[in-house]
């Protein structure tokens, strides 16, 4: 492992613990409800047999493996992700699909040495938990070739992202935020780049050009059933935080959570699962060189 920004420790003692544990626990599930805007943004990104790209945050590898089909066997994709848990995960699973144009780099995004040139910067929600987006995207612009093109997914605001909004509602009536606590926490967390004006000046802040953002709504599936759902909601996002931060005290309660997350996305169970609104932006940019 390289070393980690200062700003990043704290993200990075969580990625590599309990959200890697609660990550792949739920991965089931997760990996079912992202792949729909992943598959938008590669619509937009077009990547190209014989490119060389570069997955940031690449987590347990589902996007790595993707975009490893899309290039072929001329090209290459290297997922780079800080929690060593995910990238050793990643490369078992590349491997044992037979994988030959995948690497995998244990590193902080912001300092990594990144192993450029590439054509393209991928991420699906790999970005918003840099303690310094500049720098880290700064990092990863330099990666690039003249010319090669940074295509990132983030979570849009939270109202417009019921499927964790109002489960961090419902828990935040009953609990409130510990000043002191062991625990790590995700550093800025999902919705860190939510706010389209900031996400511009962040990546013009980087130096790329020709910044677009795309808004991507799709509904998402919490889980097959209800139980399902809650305990996902329970386990991972701002609601999940504050139940983990918060420790014995909301253990104490969680019968009682769990029957109030049941009636506040009760509208939401269909018979194929439980499916909430939620939103994206697809951020496109070009490294000018
Ligand atoms: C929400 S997960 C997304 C994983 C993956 N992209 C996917 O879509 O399945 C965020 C990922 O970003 C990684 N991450 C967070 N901060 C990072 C950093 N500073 N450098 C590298 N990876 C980081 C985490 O370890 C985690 O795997």
């Amino acid at each position: 492992m390289e070393p980690v920004a200062a700003d990043n420790e704290e993200a990075v003692e969580a990625w590599s613990g309990v959200l890697f544990d609660r990550w792949a626990e739920h991965r089931d599930v997760l990996a079912l409800s992202i792949r729909p805007f992943s598959d938008t943004a590669y619509e937009l990104c077009c990547p190209q047999p014989g490119e060389r790209v570069l997955d940031v945050g690449c987590g347990l590898g589902e996007t790595t493996l993707a975009l490893a089909e899309m290039v072929g066997a001329e090209g290459e994709v290297v997922g780079i992700d800080a929690g060593e848990r995910f990238t050793g995960a990643a490369a078992d699973e590349a491997a044992a699909a037979g994988a030959g144009n995948v690497a995998y780099i244990t590193g902080d995004v912001q300092v990594a040495d990144l192993g450029g040139p590439y054509d393209l910067a991928f991420s699906r929600f790999g970005t918003m938990f840099f303690g310094n987006p500049v720098a880290a995207l700064r990092n990863v612009r330099s990666s690039l070739r003249p010319g090669g093109r940074l295509c990132m997914v983030v979570w849009r605001n939270k109202l417009a992202n019921e499927w964790l909004h109002r489960g961090e509602l419902v828990v935040d009536k009953y609990l409130e935020r510990p000043e002191e606590t062991d625990e790590p926490t995700c550093g800025p967390g999902p919705f860190s780049m939510a706010n389209a004006d900031t996400t511009t000046d962040i990546v013009a802040a980087a130096g790329f050009d020709d910044i677009a953002l795309r808004r991507c709504d799709i509904d998402y599936l919490m889980g097959d059933d209800i139980d399902k759902a809650i305990e996902v909601v329970m386990a991972i996002g701002p609601a999940g935080e504050l139940i983990r931060l918060v420790g014995a005290d909301a253990e104490r309660i969680r019968p009682q959570l769990e029957a109030e997350l049941r009636d506040a996305y009760a509208d939401l169970v269909r018979d194929d699962g439980v499916w909430a609104p939620a939103s994206t932006w697809i951020v496109s940019a070009f490294n000018p060189g």
